[in-house]
Order: C-alpha cells, then sequence, then structure tokens
C-alpha cells in the first residue's frame, strides 16, 4: 500500500445476510474499529438494507456502499436504482461490474463503463471490477482479458471526478472459492493496472492520476491473507465477500489495511 492513496475495505454482503445480520454485524464492526485509521470501510449490503444502515452508521470512517448501480438516470427500468437513489439512501460508493453481474446478468464491459459514468456523475465513488477466469489465466490470456475491461472504462479518466475512482482486481478463480490469488499474484497484476494507468493518465494529461487511484484485491480475502496482500506496493485495500459476514474477520481484515 502507498502512504499517499486511500485504503478501502469494502465488505460485499450479495444475497446474504438478513436485518437481524445488519443489526448485529453494523454496531459489532464499528466497535471494533480504531477511532483513528487508514482505511476507510465500506458495507454493501443487499440494497433494501441501505435505507437502515445509513442510520446505523456512527463511526468516522465507515460508509455505506450499493452492489450495483444503473446506467440509466430514470426511466422504465424495473429492479434497477438509479445513483440518485443511492445516493439519497446514504450511499458514498457503487460496486461496477461485479463478475457475478457480467456472468449471470452478461453485463458487457460497455455497460459496466456506462454504470461507473452514471455513478461518478451523479457523486457516487465507483469501485470498478476487473477479473480474468480460471480459464484466461491457464491460457495466458490475463493480461489481455483486463486490458479489454479496463480499455472499455479508460474514457472515466477524463471525468472531472477522475481522481474518486476505484478499481478492484478480483480474480474471478479466487471468489467464493477459498483460493486467494498470492500476494505476488495479485501484486504483478496490480502493477501492470498501474502501468496501463500511467500510460493512459500521461496520454490525457493527467499524469498525478495514476498515481492517486486506489486498486483493492478482491476474492477469498480473509482475516489471516489479508496482512500479506495489504503488505504489497500496489494493493490499496480489499474488496471482501464471505468474510464480510463475520464481525470478528471483518474487523482484522480492516485492521490489517490501516
Ligand atoms: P469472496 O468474494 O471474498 O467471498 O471470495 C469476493 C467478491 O466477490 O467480491
Amino acid at each position: 500500500m502507498s502512504p499517499s492513496r486511500p485504503r478501502i475495505v469494502a465488505g460485499n454482503w450479495k444475497m446474504h445476510g438478513s436485518r437481524a445480520l445488519l443489526r448485529a454485524l453494523v454496531p459489532a464492526v464499528q466497535q471494533g474499529l480504531p477511532a483513528a485509521g487508514r482505511c476507510q470501510v465500506v458495507f454493501c449490503p443487499p440494497a433494501v438494507y441501505l435505507g437502515e444502515l445509513a442510520g446505523l452508521l456512527q463511526h468516522p470512517r465507515c460508509a455505506v456502499g450499493g452492489q450495483d448501480v444503473s446506467a440509466h438516470v430514470s426511466g422504465a427500468y424495473t429492479g434497477e436504482l438509479a445513483a440518485a437513489m443511492l445516493l439519497e439512501s446514504g450511499c458514498r460508493y457503487a460496486i461496477v461490474g461485479h463478475s457475478e453481474r457480467r456472468r449471470y446478468h452478461g453485463e458487457s464491459s460497455e455497460l459496466v463503463a456506462a454504470k461507473a459514468t452514471a455513478a461518478l456523475s451523479a457523486g457516487l465513488l465507483p469501485i470498478i471490477c476487473i477479473g480474468e477466469t480460471l480459464a484466461d489465466r491457464e491460457s495466458g490470456r490475463t493480461w489481455a482479458v483486463l486490458s479489454a475491461q479496463l480499455t472499455a472504462v479508460a474514457e472515466l479518466l477524463q471525468q472531472p471526478r477522475a481522481s474518486e475512482i476505484v478499481l478492484a482486481y478480483e480474480p474471478v478463480w479466487a471468489i467464493g472459492t477459498g483460493r486467494t490469488a498470492t500476494p505476488e499474484q495479485a501484486q504483478d497484476v496490480h502493477a501492470q493496472v498501474r502501468n496501463w494507468l500511467q500510460e493512459q493518465a500521461s496520454a490525457i494529461g493527467k499524469p498525478m492520476l495514476a498515481g492517486q487511484l486506489p486498486i483493492l484485491y478482491g476474492g477469498s480475502v480473509k482475516a489471516d491473507n489479508a496482512a500479506a496482500l495489504m503488505a504489497q506496493p500496489d494493493v490499496d485495500g480489499a474488496l471482501v465477500g464471505g468474510a464480510s459476514l463475520q464481525a470478528d474477520e471483518f474487523i482484522a481484515i480492516c485492521r490489517s489495511a490501516d
């Protein structure tokens, strides 16, 4: 982690949890989290709990995030949530392009870019997820896949609020499998993403941007592997699934990022 970049640990509950879990876990995490620390902690529960979550937050380092956001401002889009609605429900962040959205909902990189643009324009911080499958990795296509996903969102770097973009590298083969990328594998990809950012940012005359954007790692992050991952120079935090549903695990991960 770099001393200058923001550090973020975001807990993506996916379609897990309940109101009872929300009411038990959120206060427990806030209690276990030292007031002073480097990382921002983001809870991303299912959307129906966002409003209640916002009311439970008391810790200066905790924030609310949506798991997805619509590419549209408003309109006849049944089931979708506009960025302005997420903001109104207390969100500061929105995850976009999670591999489960790409895979089960057929979201293309272009749609992901449109969602990220909608989020950023409305005042949210988009957490843009990229990641390769095991087949991609085994066939040596990791960077080809990741760079295509990144290219689709490159235009966002031109936005006035581009410095608020967050990237998350989540190898699909590591999500929910218990098979984490090694710290070296994560750093290797994060450094490539940082180089890509450097090229893009320089090309548009914003060279500082590349060093400013946090790149989170996600995929089976747990209390016992978080510190080694966060110790890598280009890993600026974590996007946590399963372990964010257990207060002790999640607190320990947040503390590793402090
Ligand atoms: P996991 O999920 O921590 O349960 O592997 C990570 C994610 O999908 O963001």
